[in-house]
């Protein structure tokens, strides 16, 4: 018996106005021609519904690009499912925001690349996007929704993450992720310009601390110590086919986000097949459940249960071999290659995500 996943990610579309060097869209860019249909949508949030999901996350690229999002987010709430909008917000106007409302959306996560807006829009790529993010935020507030903000940080941001903070309470958030980059895709096509130094991370874990007791009761701070200055890997999507179940634009039904950037793993679409046959049946989504398919020294080790081996994707993408130990525990042959990352990075040019232009 496999248990219900508790969340569906819908990527509702990989097209974006920002172009994020860490962005966590694959490589090779779905085409808008290839995306689901509103009726194809409101099928997969029924059958997310049956299978026993509670919330989806409407994501993207970005999902008010979506010019069917209003429809979309309302058959996600009809199939009783809530709804999250993970948003860069620079598409979000009043009139839209009270047509989400209106259609039962229940909480935003708003994007944010950096406290300032000079440094925002070089890392976003896009003018005028500090500016809008701040309007949306002040409209999902206005709205009475609930606002998270999420920075992904890094090493030309980490410097500010005391200044972010303070954007989290200018503009209402009750929650801030302090979100590390994951380097599989754009973000390792970028590893040198991204990666922090170690004094930067400790610098920033005393950030979160001190912001912490600062803003008890007003704030929630998530934060995470990154994979490549770890000694044991976090449990990706809380272990491989466990949790989490993603539908991509083109319909791909996926055990995590990157997954599609794993060759040899062919994965479910939802046109052809339901999303309880994927998730129970289909070899890709069981091809890293549970302990059976690990190597040494996962094998025999005391948190195979914990973290599941780590995650599939930096494995991949680090060593070749998708059955690997993840390389950001210290127990893995191949942990060299993330002190090695961590001694080589430096420079300062990104190379930024192009829709249509995938190399
Ligand atoms: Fe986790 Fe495997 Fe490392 Fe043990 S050896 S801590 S199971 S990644
Ligand atoms: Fe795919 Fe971790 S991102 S398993």
């Amino acid at each position: 018996m496999v248990d219900a996943p508790l969340a569906l990610l819908a990527e509702l579309t990989h097209r974006c106005p920002l172009r994020c060097p860490y962005c966590s869209n694959p490589m090779e860019l779905a085409r808008a021609a290839a995306e689901l249909t509103t009726a194809e949508w409101a099928r997969v949030f029924e059958e997310a519904a049956a299978l026993g999901c509670l919330q989806v996350h409407l994501s993207g690229g970005e999902p008010t690009a979506r010019r069917d999002i209003v429809e979309i987010t309302a058959a996600a709430r009809a199939a009783g499912l809530y709804t999250n909008l993970i948003t860069a917000g620079v598409l979000l106007d009043a009139g839209l925001m009270e047509r989400l409302v209106a259609a039962g959306l229940d909480h935003v996560q708003l994007s944010v690349q950096d406290a300032d807006e000079a440094g925002a829009e070089r890392i976003g790529g896009l003018k005028g996007a500090h500016a809008a993010k701040a309007r949306a935020a002040a409209l999902v507030r206005a709205a009475g929704l609930p606002l998270t903000l999420n920075a992904v940080v890094h090493r030309q941001n980490l410097h500010n993450l005391s200044a972010l903070v303070e954007r989290a309470l200018e503009w209402g958030a009750a929650r801030l992720e302090v979100a590390h980059v994951q380097y599989y895709g754009w973000a390792l096509a970028n590893r040198d310009a991204l990666l922090p130094t170690r004094a930067q991370l400790d610098d920033a874990t005393r950030v979160v601390e001190a912001a912490r007791a600062a803003h008890k009761g007003r704030l929630v701070i998530d934060y995470v110590v990154p994979d490549y200055h770890a000694t044991r890997p976090k449990a990706c999507m809380g272990g491989w086919g466990r949790r989490f179940l993603g539908v991509s634009p083109a319909g791909n039904i996926l055990p995590c986000h990157a997954a599609e950037s794993l060759t040899g793993l062919t994965f479910p679409n939802a046109r052809e097949t339901s999303l309880a046959a994927a998730w129970a049946d289909s070899p890709a989504f069981n091809a890293f459940r549970g302990t059976a398919w690990m190597p040494e020294p996962c094998r025999g080790c005391e948190r195979r249960e914990v973290d599941w081996g780590g995650c599939r994707c930096q494995a991949f993408a680090l060593t070749g071999d998708v059955a690997a130990t993840d390389p950001a525990c210290s127990l893995s042959p191949h942990h060299g290659l993330l002190q090695a990352a961590v001694e080589h990075a430096g420079g300062e040019a990104f190379r930024y995500r192009q829709y249509g232009r995938a190399r």
